[in-house]
């Protein structure tokens, strides 16, 4: 009788981020952890304490650049993020009813995760795109003129 051996071990997908940046140390971190919560989804401590050991920086470093940039989360967040801008040129055009139609659907508030961890929703300044306001981006896909009608299309996707 032969057994199969099913591993749930994941493939450790730091270890070729950190041989790809650590040769420039310091300016590798940035770069590093991007990658790291591409494959990981977040920054869970140990992720960030072999970057900073792998980068030879100090761990205070590399926590301190993951707080800093808003896209890197050092909390599980949900698969696809939503992200509304609601700095002034959005505002103006209607974000908040954005807002609105988007806790609706999700049915969370702003800083949540879906119950079922599909989307985290966030309210974040300008996206760079303001001559098209109010925009919205789902995931890494960016939305220009979004009106409440488009948001469900946008979310059910
Ligand atoms: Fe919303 Fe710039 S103000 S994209």
């Amino acid at each position: 009788m032969s057994t199969e051996v099913v591993s749930n071990v994941t493939p450790d997908a730091l270890t070729p981020i950190l041989a790809r940046w650590s040769p420039v140390g310091r300016s590798g971190l940035l770069p590093a952890l991007i990658e790291a919560q591409e494959a990981y989804g977040w920054l869970p401590e140990e992720t960030l304490t072999r970057t900073a050991n792998g980068l030879r920086v100090p761990l205070s470093e590399a926590f301190g650049v993951a707080d800093f940039y808003a896209h890197l989360y050092t909390q599980p967040v949900g698969k696809t993020i939503v992200r509304v801008c609601d700095d002034v040129p959005c505002y103006l055009a209607g974000s908040e009813k954005i807002c609105a139609m988007v806790e609706k659907y999700l049915r969370i508030r702003a800083g949540e995760t879906t119950p079922d961890g599909a989307f985290t929703y966030e309210i974040v300044p300008c996206l760079g795109h303001c001559d098209h306001a109010p925009v919205v981006m789902v995931g890494s896909q960016v939305h220009e003129n979004v009106t409440e009608d488009h948001v469900t299309d946008l979310l059910g996707k």
